[in-house]
């Protein structure tokens, strides 16, 4: 069962009208591969949410960074599901480890924002990842397991959503993984489904890495057997977004 190369891009909190002009020409001039080998979609700030989907070319989707965890009303400063969906926003990223950690956001939070935007017809790109003192302490796996069986617990189907591991100290630092180090991770979580979910959740469900992914380290951790694809920050403000996207072919 194949499964689809997956390049996200993440442009956090950053930007200008003027920048994303600049990002978005860039992307409608590369060259990319097929549709059908690689799905990409970018993640601008809500601001720019329609500004982007409007410019940018239809091959490329679009992505929120976040969303509200249930029906919209009184929630001063939050962005409903149902808002994105009726904008039409296919995508959302849930679970990031910077919300996790600024923000608050607990597994079990986290696993009820993914259900919420599932059930809004939302797509949903979940992250885990552990940090530098978990990773050192042996419980990386311990750590993304809870993660993912918190979002696990508050869905019953994983069809429309991407597993994004993004270990904490490779975020943003240079640092990045390396390809053993994604694919072990990668390789327990999608065991993980095989003995939790099912096999065919297991073999299915894209797993995709993110954490100083860029244009020179990205072939290689695409050659790894369970890296379906990388979800990108810093590199995805740049040209160089563009040969991370070539690493599907
Ligand atoms: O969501 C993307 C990740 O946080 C990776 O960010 O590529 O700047 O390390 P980075």
């Amino acid at each position: 069962m194949g499964r689809k190369f997956f390049v996200g891009g993440n442009w956090k909190c950053n930007g200008t009208t003027e920048d994303v002009k600049k990002i978005v020409s860039t992307l409608n001039a590369g060259e990319l591969p097929s549709t059908d080998i690689v799905e990409v979609v970018v993640s601008p700030p809500f601001v720019f949410l329609s500004q982007v989907k409007s410019e940018l070319r239809p091959e490329i989707q679009v992505a929120a960074q976040n969303c509200w965890v249930k029906k919209g009303g009184a929630f001063t400063g939050e962005v409903s599901a149902e808002m994105l969906a009726n904008l039409g926003v296919p995508w959302v990223i849930l679970g990031h480890s910077e919300r996790r950690a600024l923000l608050n956001e607990t597994n079990e939070f986290v696993g009820d924002k993914v259900a919420y935007a599932l059930s809004q017809g939302l797509k949903v790109i979940a992250c885990v990842g552990e940090t530098l003192e978990q990773r050192e302490a042996g419980t990386t796996m311990e750590v993304v397991a809870a993660q993912t069986k918190a979002i696990a617990d508050k869905i019953s189907s994983w069809d429309n959503v991407v597993l994004a591991y993004e270990p904490v100290w490779a975020i943003g630092t240079g640092k990045v993984a390396s390809p053993a180090q994604a694919q072990e991770v990668h390789a327990g979580l999608r065991k993980w489904f095989e003995e939790k979910i099912s096999a065919e959740v297991a073999a299915k469900t894209r797993i995709i890495y993110g954490g100083s992914v860029s244009g020179s380290n990205c072939r290689e951790l695409a050659g790894q057997t369970d890296v379906d694809g990388f979800l990108v920050g810093g590199a995805s403000l740049k040209p160089e977004f563009i040969d991370i996207i070539k690493a599907a072919e």
